[in-house]
């Protein structure tokens, strides 16, 4: 993958993640999200959510690393939903979209959608769909989604 100039002032790549970046900034990228929560003091049960989700080929988690400081200051997740109907078409879900906390607005994001939109095409994903919340609809709008649907939730 190559490297992108986001601004003047920055450079980052934008790739799969590995292994290392899970200590490199990876959860304090995620943490702009939304609480990270046991995983930071419980070393087990991050190995096997780490060893879950890289075995799972449908579950592509991209980071987008600082190239100057070599640290991970976004991440976005696409998960891959193979279809029986329209022909057993494919989905490609989007999740967990980060922007490291002062890092924001300097094009990390953006990049980070047209990875993610490249990989679903390569997967052969006829639509990519998201949740998210008001306050970042016109970020989406911005890259070309539309809204659609209602989302329902069932908390257990
Ligand atoms: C939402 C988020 C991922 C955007 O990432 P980012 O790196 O700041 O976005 P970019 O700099 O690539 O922005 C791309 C464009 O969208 C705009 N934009 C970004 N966030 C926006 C927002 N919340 N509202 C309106 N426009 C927004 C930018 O101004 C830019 O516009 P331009 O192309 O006209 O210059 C980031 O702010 C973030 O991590 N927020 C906290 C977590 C979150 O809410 N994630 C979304 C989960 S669905």
């Amino acid at each position: 993958m190559n490297n992108i100039n986001v601004n003047l002032y920055m450079s980052i790549l934008i790739r799969k993640i590995k292994e290392r970046d899970f200590e490199n900034g990876f959860f304090e990228t995620l943490s702009n999200l939304t609480t990270v929560g046991d995983i930071y003091s419980n070393d087990e049960l991050k190995k096997e959510i780490i060893r879950r989700v890289l075995e799972n080929q449908n579950h592509i988690i991209i980071v987008a690393e600082d190239l100057e400081s070599s640290k991970i200051i976004g991440t976005a997740t696409l998960l891959i939903e193979q279809k029986f109907i329209h022909n057993g078409g494919r989905v490609g879900h989007i999740e967990d979209v980060a922007t490291r906390k002062g890092f924001e607005g300097r094009g990390v994001g953006r990049e980070m959608i047209h990875k993610l939109t490249e990989i679903s095409n390569e997967h052969g994903c006829y639509k990519i769909i998201l949740d998210c919340d008001p306050n970042v609809v016109k970020f989406y709008e911005k890259l070309g989604f539309v809204k659609k649907a209602i989302t329902m939730r069932r908390d257990l």
